[in-house]
């Protein structure tokens, strides 16, 4: 007989891995060693995608070759370039990325592989196309034209350009690059647990981030921030206090609290409320950020919650003129550099990931024709 469940899995180790570490007492992470502090406002998204596929922060003339082969990955294959006007018109935003990968991984050149190198050319791939295959939907949906990707700007500064219509400030471009740096792993989140056991039945790297994809959607995780933006225009400035004491009273949850590993302020949320005030500010119209302030302060006192990584990046995007539906698309690109170096890793050291389960029905069933029951 199987013991009695860990009920959401909590406290369980489910994998071992050399990508990333917290500590969820102290409130620190780590990527491969680096505390997310030493790398947020130093290291550009790209250098860590790398250390997060390849092992290592890059030098110069490795970051060149990454640099190069993001910018040879990101041409679309001609099914998904084809199926994006249709999905862009059916289909909500996450859900189109989850068929848009997919699509994706049936023009792959190296589909048919779960070889290291393959993994690494794949995982390149994804992380370069994710951002493109937001721009396009989003495009399609609006009928706007958007620029081709600059090869010379980085993923940051061409997806706010497609995105927005403007060419961003560099301070802009700055902080959204430090947005995708503070996404891009964080040890067995559900999603990337989805994406290793996808990947754990020797099944491939697409498959897996579709797995992924589909898990990040759900408001308890990706799909937190953008609940948290549709909370604060919800809410009217001058009631934030009592709004909050009435959901909670009423039993419901505050989108961007707590969090199953941190136990104290989640280190990415201190970037991200620094970044969401100076934009604020730098904007003429800081409200949200004062509401979403008084937010964590009432949630603080109410319940001894922190805010996570969803909290305040919904406000980051917000003011960088993000429209609030891509905000958890906006977090598939920056954790599929993650999720494609979980399954390389997966893969080099696989076993089936096949938990046991407590049965609690029926037993000792009579069974029944169809005509007596
Ligand atoms: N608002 C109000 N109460 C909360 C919240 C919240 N955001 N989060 C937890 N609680 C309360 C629960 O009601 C529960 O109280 P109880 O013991 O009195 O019943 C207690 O804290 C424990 O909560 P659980 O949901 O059991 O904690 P768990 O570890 O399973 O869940 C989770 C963690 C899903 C993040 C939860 O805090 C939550 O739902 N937060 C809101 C959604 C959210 O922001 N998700 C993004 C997480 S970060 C990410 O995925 C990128």
């Amino acid at each position: 007989m199987a013991d009695k469940p860990t009920k959401g899995l909590a406290d369980v180790v489910a994998a071992s891995t050399a990508l990333s570490d917290i500590d969820g007492k102290a409130g620190r992470l780590f990527y491969r060693g680096y505390d997310i502090h030493d790398l947020a406002g130093r290291t550009t998204f790209e250098e860590t995608a790398h250390l997060l596929q390849h092992g290592s922060l890059p030098s110069r003339d490795q970051l060149a070759a990454y640099g190069a082969e993001l910018v040879r990955g990101r041409t679309l294959g001609g099914l998904v370039a084809s199926n994006i006007p249709e999905i862009a018109a059916k289909q909500e935003p996450m859900e189109a990325l989850r068929t848009l990968v997919s699509l994706a991984g049936a023009d792959d050149a190296d589909k048919d592989s779960n070889a290291a190198d393959a993994n690494l050319r794949k995982a390149a791939r994804l992380t370069a196309q994710q951002p493109l295959l937001v721009a396009l939907y989003h495009a399609a949906r609006t009928g706007a034209t958007i620029p081709d990707p600059d090869p010379e700007l980085s993923i940051a500064a061409n997806f706010l350009l497609q995105i927005t219509g403007r060419t961003p400030s560099q301070r802009e471009v700055e902080i959204f690059d430090t947005c995708l740096v503070l996404h891009a792993d964080h040890t067995m989140n559900a999603s990337t647990f989805a994406a290793r056991v996808c990947a754990a039945t020797l099944s491939d790297m697409h498959s897996a981030i579709v797995a992924a994809i589909g898990t990040l959607k759900g408001p308890l995780h990706g799909g937190a921030n953008e609940q948290v933006m549709r909370t604060l225009e919800a809410i009217d400035p001058s009631g934030v206090a009592q709004t909050v004491r009435d959901k909670l009273a009423a039993g419901e949850k505050i989108m961007g609290f707590g969090h199953r590993v941190y136990k104290t302020e989640d280190p990415r949320a201190t970037h991200l409320r620094k970044m969401s005030r100076e934009l604020g500010e730098a904007s003429g119209d800081d409200t949200y950020y004062r509401m979403s302030k008084e937010m964590e302060e009432v949630v603080f006192a109410e319940k001894g919650l922190y805010p996570n990584v969803d909290f305040y990046a919904a406000t980051v995007y917000h003011y960088l003129g993000i429209p609030t539906d891509l905000f958890t698309p906006v977090f598939s690109v920056s954790r599929m550099s993650g999720w494609t170096a979980h399954v390389i890793e997966q893969h080099a050291d696989n076993r089936l990931i096949r938990p046991d389960s407590e049965y609690i029905g029926e037993r000792d069933q009579k069974w029944k024709p169809i005509d007596e029951r």
